[in-house]
Parts: structure tokens; C-alpha cells; sequence
């Protein structure tokens, strides 16, 4: 008898479609098994109105093939300059989830984001009141500060106080990547929340500098030592409604990885839910996954789950392209290293 599991169709709490020519081509990657996602803000130029929001929306939903459901949920891009009643508009209207916080020069495209965190305390506030969430590229960008310690030394000197200051303020750690980010949730309350990438789950930093330096391997916040990528499955796996999936699928062409200064970002749409199920297989989690995926990043952003269901089906290895092309050239789709069993049915 084959094995399979029926759960809720699974949301995606951080995904980059992109724009243009890349948003056609890497939209029904996600559509296919994801009912709704978070939608990443930093476009060139960034998302930073709610008018720009609605467009960014229409953009989206014209480039959804016949047939697909899928809904964008909205955020916007955090500056220096954000508008807190423009941003207050555009949550009462429905159109907008969540705010994004990028510290200047942390990621890609994150040239506008944040460099003096007083400056935006009026609009954090606001939010707090409000109850729109905070979701936050947790990484400092001091030139000083070890890649590998970005995440660490954010939670301390710059999450920990805005939470302090700002009562209220839901607040999620995006993409975790170490112990010290699961950490902070545990002792947190249920004000915050973290998401963790289905690449997070699997590889640590060996995978990108050993035996040859592995650039579709290469993202933002960097993949860690092993001994933090078991914290994250463990945390994943937890059952622990904190924790939920944000892909944090982020789409560049080969061409841009495979460079001298090559661009960070997995593209893991096509295959997470796969990547997801065998790591929660590994661990005997397979009771934990539609909490996960499912449930967990409704219930954090006070959202319905949604009504349909997926269903995943273990057998012999599931094939997946090797890269999908677009317009502007192909993109690999991120390789585990092993086979995948878990298929969507
Ligand atoms: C993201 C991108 O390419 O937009 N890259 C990444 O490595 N995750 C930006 C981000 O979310 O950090
Ligand atoms: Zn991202």
C-alpha cells in the first residue's frame, strides 16, 4: 500500500516572484501546491506604498495561468520615509499583511531599507496598534561583524530592543538560521514567530565550500554550521505553532549565481513541499507537517486555513527539473543531494 497524507493546501510565509518575465515563469512553481504567499517586497524599485502594493498585486494575478488559485499577500517595504497612515490604509483596505523590514545593505535589492531604527519608531508603533506584523531580515550589515554571526548579534542590538520599545508589535523572524534565532522564539511569547526555509533544513556551510565553492548553495542569511541546521529541523519538527514555512524561494537566473560576485538565493519552489516532507519523514514527523505548512502561519497572522487539501504520496525517487527556463534565462531549481521520495498527487 502506498503511503500518503492528506493536509490543509499549504501557504508560503516568504517567497520572491520577481517581476516581469521571472514573475511568469516562476509564479506556477508556487501555485501549484501553495494556496497564498507572503509576497517579498524589494523589486526594483522597492514596494514601499500601498499603491505600489495594489499594482504589484494586478502584476501578479494577470501572470497566474488559467485554471491556477493563487493569492498574494501583500507586504511592504519598510524605509526610512514610510508613511505610517498610507501603511494603515493599506491594511484597513485588506490589501496589505505585513510590513518587511531589510537593514540597509543586508540582502539583495535592500539598498532602501533601514539604517537608523529611531526613524522608523512612529511607524513601528503604529503597526503595534494596529496589529500588523513586522516580518524581519534578522542580519546587522557593520562591516565588522563575521557573516556568520549576522544573525546573533541582530537579535541583540537590534530585535530585542524594538520588541522592548514596542509593546504589542508582532514580529516575524524571517528565514532563522541558527541556535541562537530559535533561541529567542523559545523565550519569547506569542507575539513572535520565525519561518524557516526548506533549504535551511538541509544544508549547512559545508555544503556551499567544500570540495568546490557551490554558488546555487549561496543565500542570505548564509547557511550556518550543522550543529544549528539540527536546531532548525528540530524546531521545524517541533510541533510548535511558532514556527511555520517561508521558502524565502528566491529566483536569479544562473548566469548571476555563477559569477564572480554571484547573486544569493535558492529557488526551492519547485520542490519544497518534497524537500519539506523527507526531512519531516527523517525526523518521524510526518504528524507535524500540516501544522507546519498549513496551519501554523494562518493562525500567526489571524488568517482562515485554507479550504482545500493536498495530498503527498511516498514512493520510488520523484524526478524534477534540473532548472526552469524563463525569458531571462534559466534558473536551477535547488538540488538536496538525495533522492526525494514524498510526491504532491
Ligand atoms: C533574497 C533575494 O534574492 O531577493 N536572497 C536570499 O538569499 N534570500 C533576498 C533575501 O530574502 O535575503
Ligand atoms: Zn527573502
Amino acid at each position: 500500500m502506498t503511503e500518503s497524507i492528506t493536509i490543509r493546501r499549504p501557504d508560503d510565509w516568504h517567497l520572491h516572484l520577481r517581476d516581469g518575465a521571472m514573475l511568469k515563469a516562476v509564479l506556477p512553481e508556487t501555485a501549484r501546491h501553495f494556496g497564498r504567499a507572503i509576497i517579498m517586497p524589494n523589486l526594483v524599485p522597492p514596494v514601499v506604498t500601498g499603491a505600489l502594493a495594489a499594482a504589484y498585486r494586478d502584476r501578479i494575478l494577470a501572470a497566474l495561468p488559467e485554471g491556477m488559485h493563487f493569492e498574494p499577500l501583500m507586504t511592504l517595504y519598510l524605509t526610512e520615509d514610510t508613511d505610517s497612515s498610507d501603511l494603515a490604509a493599506a491594511h484597513a483596505s485588506g490589501l496589505v499583511k505585513a510590513v518587511k523590514l531589510y537593514p540597509a545593505g543586508a540582502t539583495t535589492n535592500s539598498a532602501s531599507g533601514v539604517r537608523d531604527f529611531n526613524k522608523v519608531r512612529p511607524v513601528l508603533e503604529k503597526m503595534a496598534e494596529i496589529g500588523l506584523p513586522l516580518c524581519v531580515h534578522g542580519e546587522v550589515t557593520d562591516a565588522e561583524i563575521d557573516i556568520f554571526d549576522r544573525e546573533a548579534v541582530f537579535i541583540d542590538r537590534v530585535l530585542d530592543p524594538i520588541r522592548k520599545a514596542t509593546p504589542g508589535l508582532r514580529v516575524v523572524m524571517e528565514h532563522i538560521t541558527t541556535r541562537d534565532g530559535v533561541q529567542y522564539v523559545a523565550a519569547n511569547d506569542t507575539d513572535l514567530g520565525a519561518t524557516i526555509t526548506a533549504h535551511h533544513l538541509i544544508i549547512n556551510r559545508n555544503h556551499i565550500l567544500v570540495g568546490g565553492i557551490k554558488p546555487h548553495y549561496y543565500c542570505l542569511p548564509v547557511a550556518k554550521r550543522e550543529e544549528h541546521r539540527l536546531e532548525l529541523l528540530k524546531a521545524a519538527t517541533s510541533g510548535d505553532p511558532r514556527y511555520f514555512l517561508g521558502t524565502d524561494s528566491a529566483p536569479h537566473t544562473d548566469d548571476n549565481k555563477e559569477m564572480a560576485c554571484g547573486c544569493a538565493g535558492c529557488f526551492t519552489a519547485t520542490n519544497t513541499m518534497s524537500l519539506v516532507a523527507e526531512m519531516f519523514d527523517r525526523e518521524g514527523a510526518m504528524d507535524k507537517l500540516e501544522g507546519f505548512v498549513s496551519l501554523n502561519g494562518p493562525a500567526f497572522y489571524g488568517l482562515p486555513v485554507n479550504e482545500g487539501t493536498i495530498t503527498l504520496a511516498k514512493g520510488g525517487p520523484v524526478e524534477y527539473p534540473d532548472k526552469i527556463e524563463t525569458e531571462d534565462g534559466p534558473v536551477r531549481v535547488f538540488d538536496p543531494g538525495f533522492p526525494l521520495h514524498w510526491r504532491v498527487v
